[in-house]
């Protein structure tokens, strides 16, 4: 392993720590009433994941030189959202799948009507979180990262890609339409993570956002690719969640739509494009780069 590399495991490792350790903070305790849900949002939300969503937020901080106590809020936000998407995702309703993260799927731990709340209540939560009073000095921008978070986990973000996931199943996409469903479910709180993360500093210039917005973009993209290869090539072991899954529910994926080789050559060229994004903003910009490599060389 390289120097650098090394470095930016370490790096991962202590801000994963941060991430978990935030939210720890952020959920309820699982012995205050109502005790089942309280526990059951923590089985769904701490302990376990990439937190993919906080680290673009630490890494996007690094550009603007912002605080990290608030970024780990912000970033917290995002992986709220992300986990309740995960929740109901995997209901019976959805994709039906019993393991998530290594675990039985919250539905499957506790029962369908406790996941949905779980769900409920997680998002709820985020945006508790995304307005703290500390986590901004501006309420004007802290008014915009809360207007972010919503655009990107609604209708026009993670939920609308969600619906058009499920009327996908058995279609025969074109690229153009698998794209428009992938930037949605998947890159739209990953771009919102990037963006929540450097709007935790100093303003942003518009030149430094449309930036940092191309980057997000791209390895958004380039996130759900990977998702889909791997749901096709790795095995349950590795991944935490059933493999296969999308070939048995009969989806359009990158997969299917492109062909293993073609899919993988989109990835690598979506990192590219992402790495062309960050050139501009500097060195500061190295550990967004780090990270863009992490999501699409990862094996789970
Ligand atoms: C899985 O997301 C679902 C998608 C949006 C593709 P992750 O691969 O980030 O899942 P965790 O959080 O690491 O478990
Ligand atoms: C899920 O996509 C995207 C979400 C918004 C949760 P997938 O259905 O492919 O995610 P996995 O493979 O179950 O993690
Ligand atoms: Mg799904
Ligand atoms: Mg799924
Ligand atoms: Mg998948």
């Amino acid at each position: 392993m390289s120097v650098d590399a090394a470095g930016f495991e370490a790096w991962m490792r202590a801000h994963q720590a941060l991430a978990e350790q935030t939210l720890e903070q952020v959920l309820p305790a699982a012995e205050h009433a109502p005790a089942r849900l309280h526990a059951a949002m923590r089985y769904a939300a701490s302990g376990g994941g990439k937190r993919v969503r906080p680290l673009l937020a630490f890494a996007a901080a690094e550009v603007v030189q912002a605080p990290v106590s608030r970024v780990a809020l912000a970033g917290a936000a995002v992986e709220l959202i992300h986990a309740y998407s995960l929740v109901h995702d995997d209901m019976p309703c959805m994709d039906d799948d019993t393991l998530r993260r290594g675990k039985p799927t919250v539905h499957v731990q506790y029962d369908e009507a406790t996941a949905l709340l779980v769900g409920d209540a997680l998002q709820s939560l985020a945006f508790q979180v995304l307005s703290e009073p500390s986590l901004a000095d501006d309420p004007a921008c802290q008014l915009e990262m809360v207007r972010l978070l919503a655009q990107a986990s609604g209708s026009r973000g993670m939920a609308g890609g969600q619906a058009i996931d499920l009327a996908s199943v058995g279609q025969s996409l074109d690229v153009a339409e698998l794209e428009f469903m992938h930037v949605h479910k998947t890159g739209a709180l990953i771009r919102c993570a990037t963006l929540l993360g450097a709007l935790c500093g100093r303003p942003l210039d518009e030149s430094e956002r449309a930036h940092l917005d191309r980057f997000a973009k791209a390895i958004g993209l380039a996130f759900q690719v990977v998702d889909d290869l791997l749901d096709a090539e790795a095995s349950t072991a590795t991944l935490g969640k059933t493999a296969g899954k999308d070939a048995e529910a009969n989806k359009p994926t990158y997969v299917t739509v492109l062909g293993l080789r073609a899919a993988k050559e989109w990835a690598r060229d979506l990192r590219a494009q992402a790495d062309a994004a960050l050139v501009p903003l500097g060195p500061r910009a190295a550990r967004l780069g780090q990270l863009a490599d992490f999501i699409v060389k990862r094996q789970f």
